[in-house]
């Protein structure tokens, strides 16, 4: 059984269906359909909803897609859709801007917009354009209207109040702490371990389930390729895997902490990673996926990847019987293969604090901005010893079956004079090391040259010759 609050009703679910995504329940079971199916596959945003929990800061509400979002995930949460917003035939303050300013023009995408704008309303950030743009990376309009939806947004931004849902904060959480704790077993297919104990006896229990942590894209398997997913064990309760902690040597970040709670530690070492963590998905997405579902997946085109090999990150994996850590380079062995034995997990990922003399680089290119797969994800570290490389790392995506390192290319580097390296030598020696495919993205030549072309813009802004790369639309990463 999942519980949760729609809105301010309870909730008490059967778990039937374990891989019953929330959008098809709101359309179907609870016959809420102004929330909107387009894609399925978390692109579009016309199935925006926004989830309200209770953090130690107090109640927080977030958007996501409900069409890749799994309904029993939600235990203990409160789902408010595009219906919950007027009160007795009086608009939200977000459907009042919408009107106001032209904003809705097609019944398919308003919902989804209205409710990415709900959850900004509610997020505390400065009433600024680049806000508004993080906030609505997720929601497509194909009538290209969006001009009218961000004045409505600044409007909106400028003058928030708060709503009643604000005003009744203090009893939504009650009512959400009283939930019960979601049950570890119905016996049907869906299970939610809130620690490691419990989540090694089900894996033992259940070697054939599949691990679901924001299932932003284990969704798709369902959706897209129209699979079912019939033994799910959700990671999104375990308390160690929800864990972030920084030590002087370490980010240890849990496996399913999302990539929206990773941000603020992962920025404060690293503020150059921030264009490419909001080009990461888009803020629902970032909102539901996890740096463990992303290294799990093992895919060629994951970016976090390039940016933890770059890093020099390490990974714990962990088991009934012990953990292992090791290099996040010697995690993926094949395509979507890694070296997880059965009944492991990963259980957390570890980023080395900033040393001082770092400089870095995270590279996306991809056809659109926000919400896009990398056609090359190309991520660089280098150090110093005065003019000498003492350090020198890379991480690249897109190029290969796997995300590679070139560890030879770059160890060959080693010692060298940074000042006088031959920059086109390198180039020409990191391209001959390149043999990746044509597919919809882009040609084989397309990537070779835009990697060696990245490489070229890394050492010239190493040494002040190019001001960092911004394809476009500056962002804010709201929900630090
Ligand atoms: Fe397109 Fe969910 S239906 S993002
Ligand atoms: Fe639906 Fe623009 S609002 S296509």
């Amino acid at each position: 059984m999942t519980t949760f609050l729609l809105n301010r009703t309870r909730i008490d679910l059967p778990t039937t269906d374990p891989d019953q995504t929330l959008l098809e329940y709101l359309r179907l079971d609870a016959h809420l359909t102004g929330t909107k199916e387009g894609c399925a596959s978390g692109d579009c945003g016309a199935c925006t909803v926004v989830v309200g929990e209770r953090t130690e800061a107090g109640l927080r509400y977030r958007a996501i897609n409900s069409c890749i979002t799994f309904v029993h995930s939600l235990n203990g949460k409160q789902v408010l859709t595009v219906e919950h917003l007027a009160d007795s035939g009086q608009l939200h303050p977000v459907q009042e801007a919408m009107v106001k300013h032209h904003g809705s023009q097609c019944g398919f995408c308003t919902p989804g917009f209205i409710m990415s704008l709900f959850a900004l309303y509610h997020c505390d950030v400065a009433p600024d354009r680049d806000a508004v743009l993080n906030a609505l990376s997720g929601n497509l309009c194909r009538c290209t209207g969006y001009r009218p939806i961000i004045d409505a947004a600044l409007d909106l931004l400028q003058q928030r109040h708060g709503d009643r849902f604000s005003l009744a904060a203090a009893d939504i959480e009650a009512e959400l702490k009283a939930l019960p704790a979601a049950p570890n077993d119905d016996g049907i297919g869906f299970w939610q371990p809130h620690n490691r104990a419990e989540l090694g006896a089900i894996i033992k229990a259940q070697p054939d389930a599949r691990f679901s942590a924001g299932s932003t894209d284990l969704a798709l398997e369902k959706t897209q390729l129209v699979r079912p997913l019939p033994a799910l064990i959700d990671l999104t309760q375990v308390a160690e895997l929800q864990l972030l902690t920084v030590d002087p040597n370490w980010i240890n970040i849990g496996a399913a902490v999302t990539y929206a709670d990773l941000a603020p530690a992962l920025l404060a070492d690293y503020p150059e990673a921030r264009e490419w963590l909001e080009r990461l998905g888009s803020t629902p997405i970032r909102n539901r996926g996890t740096l463990g579902g992303n290294l799990g997946n093992a895919s060629p085109i994951g970016d976090t990847p390039p940016l933890l090999i770059a890093l020099g990150a390490e990974v714990t994996l962990a088991s009934q019987t012990g953990e292992r850590r090791l290099p996040v380079t010697e995690l993926i062995t094949g395509y979507r293969q890694t070296v997880l034995h059965t009944g492991e997990w990963i259980d957390t990922v570890h980023i080395p604090r900033r040393r001082p003399n770092a400089f870095v680089r995270a590279y996306k290119i991809s056809k659109r901005f926000e919400d896009d797969i990398s056609t090359v994800c190309a991520c660089f570290y280098l150090e110093r010893d005065g003019d000498q490389i003492s350090a020198l790392r890379a991480g690249f995506g897109g190029l290969a079956a796997t995300p590679l390192a070139l560890k030879n290319w770059t160890d060959a580097l080693l010692g060298q004079s940074w000042s006088n390296l031959d920059v086109e030598a390198t180039a020409a020696n990191l391209a001959a090391r390149l043999h990746p495919i044509d597919d919809v993205r882009a040609s084989a030549q397309y990537r070779v040259t835009v990697t060696a072309n990245l490489w070229r813009r890394f050492v010239l802004e190493s040494k002040g010759g190019a001001e960092p790369l911004r394809v476009a639309n500056p962002g804010v990463f709201h929900h630090a």
